[in-house]
């Protein structure tokens, strides 16, 4: 008898960052309350839109850091002194990065942290060929992870600065925010302190009118950011979310001190993701973000609760925007 063997293909495997993103909805479209993380707005198109959003009229974070950078160059290098390695947690922002650089007194490292360390090779050698002295080593990595590691800081570096511009920290809930200074202060306080210390850029309580609109601006930008979040679950997990069923909705919430962002499904509907249904009510919502607004001293007490000593702030005229230093040691 002739014997046929039978070499069954293994299905392939995704990817372990498919597979959590995966998880990840569907734990959340399992929710009492439906949400999804906020970190997954950043495919391609996701990072595209919010460079469109940080240049909107309504949206007044970017252009007011990058102005506090540039007003306050000077100090911000006394504090920091010279000779310093610089580490961005979630690299992205060049700008500010480049702003902070030129600012600074011989800088001798930078360091930036980022899930996706790929990307950021082409701009890392920019940065060199403009600063012959700066050893730049992409971490790959999630900088939310407690036990992440940073290589040995480098020899000759005077002190270590952390940098985390744009209020991302208002992402995370007060409690993530506190478990990440606290991580923040582990890694930047390795060795001797010196000058260590983070520069962070906080948003800050406000009129909500103005919340609001940086939220809901007339271009509807945000809209289609907050949107594309179903596309990519679309794409990457199959999705089959038809996106003009669901309504952007941003608000402030004064008690928790946050604007939440939903999509709103206009009509009761389900929706398929690879092989299960999830159901939607007419008006239900799905919670695709928290951003948080600080008070100065709230700020300071979640700083010093981690373990920094505030030591110096700036905002603009009208208190928008907050740029803190906060030092350990
Ligand atoms: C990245 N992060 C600080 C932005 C914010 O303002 O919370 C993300 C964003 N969401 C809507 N617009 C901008």
């Amino acid at each position: 008898m002739s014997h046929i063997a039978l070499h069954r293909r293994e299905p392939a495997q995704p990817d372990p960052a498919l597979r959590a993103f995966a998880a990840d909805v569907q734990a959340g479209l399992s929710a009492a309350q439906k949400n999804l993380p906020a970190k997954y707005f950043y495919d391609r198109r996701g990072s595209e839109l919010f460079e469109q959003i940080c240049e909107l009229p309504e949206y007044y974070p970017t252009r007011t850091e990058i102005g506090l950078l540039r007003r306050h160059g000077r100090d911000i290098a006394k504090l920091i002194g010279p000779e310093a390695e610089i580490v961005e947690f979630g690299a992205g922002a060049l700008v500010k990065i480049r702003l902070l650089l030129d600012a600074l007194n011989r800088p001798r490292g930078f360091l930036p942290i980022d899930i996706s360390g790929a990307h950021l090779s082409d701009a890392a050698a920019e940065l060199m060929r403009d600063h012959p002295g700066l050893d730049v080593r992409v971490v790959a990595g999630d900088f939310t992870a407690p036990d992440l590691k940073l290589p040995e800081r480098l020899p000759g570096a005077q002190c270590r600065a952390g940098f985390f511009p744009g209020s991302t920290i208002g992402n995370f809930t007060p409690e993530e925010a506190l478990g990440f200074l606290r991580g923040a202060a582990r890694m930047l306080g390795e060795g001797d302190t010196g000058n260590s210390g983070l520069l962070i850029g906080v948003d800050l309580v406000k009129d909500p009118a103005l919340l609001h609109a940086a939220y809901n601006d007339a271009a509807g930008v945000t809209a289609a950011f907050n949107r594309n979040l179903l596309r990519r679950i679309n794409r990457e997990l199959g999705g089959d979310f038809v996106l003009e069923r669901f309504a952007h909705y941003a608000f402030y919430q004064p008690r928790q001190q946050r604007i939440e962002m939903h999509l709103v499904s206009l009509a009761a509907q389900s929706v398929r993701i690879g092989g299960r249904r999830y159901d939607f009510a007419a008006g239900e919502s799905i919670h695709t973000e928290n951003s948080y607004k600080y008070t100065l001293s709230g700020f300071h007490k979640l700083a010093e609760q981690a373990g920094f000593r505030p030591t110096a702030v700036w905002t603009d005229p009208d208190s928008l925007f907050s740029l803190h230093w906060l030092a350990l040691g």
